[in-house]
């Protein structure tokens, strides 16, 4: 009975809530190990959009149960409004929606840090998603955090919203010359948002663990992606979490021996939103092509992302970091109709090539990337779900990519829809872990 993780093998926005989609069938928990409501995942189910940023995208899934694990940060008004926006939709969540007791709550002080921050830092700004999810992972680690466990304990509650609102105030007065906040009006706004809240908190590692031993299957679903964790992503430009697979243990709880594979998603090129070094960028009329064919503007912001060409040394760092067992690659046919198509092989510095991912952005900056031309297809790919139907030379691109990454592609999507998919081989290895 295999449980497996979904991750993201380049800068995040790979299509992971498609695939997570196509598969919450054969599993029967979905359960989100790491970031908060700055990921967007959108699932396009019989013409109808959803963009979820903090639910599992598994909850479009009747019958499937949704975690949000312990490495979750939680902004409580931004999930109640995903929550009704479900309702909405008619996609109820009772029963099915499971949060950590664990996980650590976003607080307005958190977005009033992060602003401060950010234009301090001026030339230098992270370009975040201003959700405050960096200094709600600063406050876990510095163990001054609030918990959604914390909500239980009325005094407790209380009392850590006074001493972080007030340690917060002397820091955005003295250090960013920002407004203070009400630590009383902040107290108030969480006691009645917390309230609707409880019903859907539990143990989540108790669950999980518990549900592995009865036999169900869980799907570990990665947000953002592996360019973008903490530990092994472009640093300082990343996000505040583990994005790796490595995350979904430390993020839900469960041990790495109940974990039998990982599924790496990458788009057929790449995007980045916010700042930080992005070696295959396009600054031309072809980026800006990708950007409108492949509607390429953040689901969480609608920042308009950057574009690039497919950077091999990206997605075979990724590989090895996450261990994939296999590839998806999504939005082939975003790339039709350009006459040529270029992937990067390698990096180079002051005319040399350099071996492997460069582990520190001073070196990263100035790498040029080495690329190889390949001819593009004109023909019209969206919607082909036979790997023998795409033009000849899809497939040998796709084949190209499989070679550098040294992993085998098992799926292909050609479009946002369920149908527009290139499904496995039976014997593939995704089939066996699926
Ligand atoms: P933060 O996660 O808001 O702290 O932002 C840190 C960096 O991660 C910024 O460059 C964001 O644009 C980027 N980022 C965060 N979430 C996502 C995502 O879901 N997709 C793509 N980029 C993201």
């Amino acid at each position: 009975m295999s449980n497996v993780v979904i991750v993201g093998t380049q800068w995040g926005d790979e299509g992971k809530g498609k695939i997570v989609d196509l598969f919450s069938d054969k599993f029967d928990i979905v359960a989100r190990y790491q970031g908060g409501h700055n990921a967007g995942h959108t699932v396009t189910v019989q013409g109808k959009k959803y963009i979820l940023h903090l639910i599992p995208s598994g909850i479009v899934h009747p019958g499937k149960v949704c975690v949000i694990g312990n490495g979750v940060v939680v902004d409580p008004a931004a999930l109640l409004y995903e929550i009704e926006t479900l309702k909405g939709l008619e996609i109820s969540v009772e029963a099915r929606l499971f949060i950590s007791n664990r996980a650590h709550m976003i607080m307005p002080y958190h977005r009033a840090m992060e602003a401060g921050e950010e234009t301090a830092r001026a030339d230098r700004a992270l370009g975040t998603t201003a959700r405050g999810i960096g200094p709600c992972y600063e406050d876990k680690m510095g163990r001054r955090g609030i918990r959604m466990g914390d909500i239980f304990n009325e005094e407790l509650l209380a009392a850590k919203i006074r001493e972080n609102v007030k340690l917060k105030n002397s820091l955005l007065k003295e250090i960013y010359g920002r407004e203070p906040l009400d630590a009383e009006a902040t107290l108030l706004e969480y006691r009645f948002l917390c309230e609707r809240i409880k019903p859907f908190i539990v143990d989540t590692a108790e669950y999980l663990n518990r549900e592995i031993k009865r036999g169900k299957r869980i799907l570990f679903e990665g947000a953002q992606g592996t360019l973008l964790d903490v530990d092994h992503g472009t640093y300082p430009y990343v996000t505040a979490s583990n994005a790796t697979a490595g995350g979904a243990c430390t993020g839900t709880g469960v041990g790495p021996t109940s974990i039998h594979g990982v599924v790496g998603i990458a788009k057929a090129y790449t995007t980045r939103v916010g700042a930080g070094p992005f070696p295959t960028e396009l600054n031309d009329s072809i980026g800006e092509q990708i950007r409108v064919k492949g509607v390429e503007f953040g689901a969480s912001t609608g920042r308009p992302r950057r574009c690039g060409w497919f950077d091999a040394v990206v997605v075979r760092y990724s590989s090895l970091i996450n261990n994939v067992d296999t590839l998806v690659i999504t939005k082939l046919d975003v790339l039709d109709g350009l006459e040529e198509i270029r992937i990067c092989t390698g990096y180079a510095i002051d005319g040399k090539r350099l071996e492997g991912f460069p582990t520190d952005i001073e070196t990263l900056e100035r790498c040029r990337p080495i690329y190889e031309s390949h001819p593009g297809w004109m023909e019209d790919t969206s919607s082909v779900n036979k790997y023998s139907t795409l033009p000849q030379t899809a497939r040998r691109y796709l084949e190209r990519l499989s070679h550098l990454i040294e992993a085998d592609i098992s799926i292909i999507s050609t479009g946002p829809e369920r149908t527009e998919t290139i499904m496995p081989e039976e014997d593939s290895k995704l089939s066996k872990l699926l």
